[in-house]
């Protein structure tokens, strides 16, 4: 049955699970992996900014309606989808918003499992004290003999995959509740802890000098789009992850508070990391605009020159695990929701046989760094570089803006205005005007501007 107080999934305990839940979604390998390499590679402070902008005034905004949206239908995404048009007699086509999102959460799933196999990997190499001392180039030697290693990386992806799986499989309260609130609370506990060591470093002032500058000549339509589409990656917008979590919110909860705190939680997490990640750089003399393996080349190198650097390291990766496991398990929930509804099939069932299709998608991903590393596909250098173009550029920006025009303009406004505790006046107004006008309309300029800039 869709709409209600109820969904069949089962429902949040009460909204601060939801908060837990959805910061965990958004609380992942998008802020303490992907966060300091894109700001190293667009040049600091101003893409910070951008980045900021994107949140507050696309992000929160979307993230509002994807609540919205997910209450009201009580469904996965796509199911709930077909209720809201059906019941208020819209185009068929709005479903796509809900298939897109299937096809971006196999994507997105596929390669995030690979890169959290290697926060797995790092755990065992700083606990075991392999990379104290070592040198740059041997941190270096490290990471790419691993990279090269197919076998490795299966192993590891295989292994974070399985992990996914169980505690997807034991159910919203059971699994995915349960997690959240074990490994969030230790990684807010974690990241302070850290972020009091990143203090007493030399580079500290350094790295926050390089968050924070306004050197706005590194800003090009490239950078803006790379902010907008790192906004709904880590927020977890624009796929319907949040959507379906917003099917299990109570029906009491405040979207607007809620939804602003788990903007904050999200937000605070990539700049601690930031301020992690930078001032080991600089500390250790080390490059900023590393790519992809600024987190797993320099942070290791830089923990096994510290003292206690294999006590912190350790943390370190544990902490990146953590995250990545809470978001993970968000990542398949549209795509294990409907199909759990569509065929009554049981949940811990559906959980491995999507576990397993992704886990194949994500051979492409292992493969991008050994034997397909030449291999482009479609214009991009790699597999990889394929599946993140398409999520973070293309899916996630689109999806998000024809969820915020529905929100916006499909749904009446009293359905919005009784999900957001509105009455009809002023602010259902400027609610219309920001999430119906001003969020889709900066998704597509930025859109265009990249596409044509
Ligand atoms: N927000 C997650 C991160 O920052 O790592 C990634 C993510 C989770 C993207 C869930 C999309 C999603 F549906």
């Amino acid at each position: 049955m869709a709409g209600g107080t109820e969904s069949r999934h089962g429902m949040w305990s009460n909204r601060w699970l939801f908060v837990l839940a959805a910061a965990g979604s958004a609380v992942g390998l998008g802020n303490i992996w992907k966060f300091p390499y894109i700001v190293g590679e667009n040049g600091g402070g101003a893409f910070v900014i951008l980045y900021l902008v994107c949140i507050a005034l696309v992000g929160v905004p979307i993230m509002m309606a994807e609540v919205i949206i997910g209450r009201e239908g009580r469904q996965s995404p796509i199911n709930t989808m077909r209720h809201l048009i059906k019941q208020h007699h819209r185009s068929p086509a709005w479903t796509l918003i809900g298939w897109s999102g299937v096809v971006a959460g196999f994507l997105i799933l596929s390669y995030y499992v690979v890169i959290a196999g290697w926060a797995l990997f790092y755990i065992m190499q700083m606990g075991s004290g392999a990379l104290e001392g070592v040198s740059a180039a041997e941190a270096d030697h490290l990471f790419s003999d691993f990279l090269a290693d197919p076998w490795q990386l299966i192993f590891w992806q295989t292994l974070f995959m399985a992990m996914t799986v169980f505690i997807i499989s034991r159910g919203v309260i059971g699994g995915l509740e349960t997690a959240v609130r074990w490994f969030m609370p230790a990684l807010f506990l974690l990241m302070v802890v850290l972020l009091g060591y990143a203090m007493t470093l030399d580079g500290w002032s350094e790295g926050v000098n390089f968050m924070f500058r306004f050197d706005f000549s590194s800003i090009t339509p490239d950078a803006v789009l790379a902010a907008m589409g790192q906004a709904f990656f880590t927020l977890s917008l624009g796929m319907g992850a949040i959507m379906a979590y917003g099917a299990y919110v109570p029906s009491s909860a405040s979207i607007f508070s809620t939804v602003t705190i788990i903007a904050l939680l999200d937000t605070l997490v990539a700049i601690a990391a930031g301020l992690v990640i930078f001032p080991i750089v600089f500390t250790n003399g080390l490059e900023t605009a590393q790519g992809p393996g600024l987190m797993f080349v320099t942070v290791p190198l830089a923990f096994g020159q510290m003292p206690f650097g294999a006590l912190f390291g350790t943390i370190f990766f544990l902490l990146v695990s953590f995250a990545a496991i809470t978001s993970a398990i968000s990542i398949g929930e549209p795509a294990l929701a409907y199909v759990v509804e569509e065929y009554n099939a049981k949940r811990s069932r559906v959980a491995i046989t999507l576990g397993a299709i992704s886990w194949v998608l994500g051979l492409g991903t292992v493969f991008s760094f050994n034997y397909w590393a030449e291999v482009e596909i479609l214009g991009q250098p790699t597999f990889f570089d394929f599946a993140t173009f398409v999520t973070d550029k293309v899916l996630l920006p689109l999806g998000g803006m024809f969820i915020a025009l529905f929100a916006g303009w499909a749904l009446p406004g009293t359905v919005v205005g009784s999900q957001l505790g509105l009455k009809e006046g002023p602010m259902g107004i400027i609610w219309k005007l920001i999430c119906g006008v001003l969020a889709p309309a900066a998704v597509l300029v930025v859109f265009l501007a990249s596409l044509f800039g």
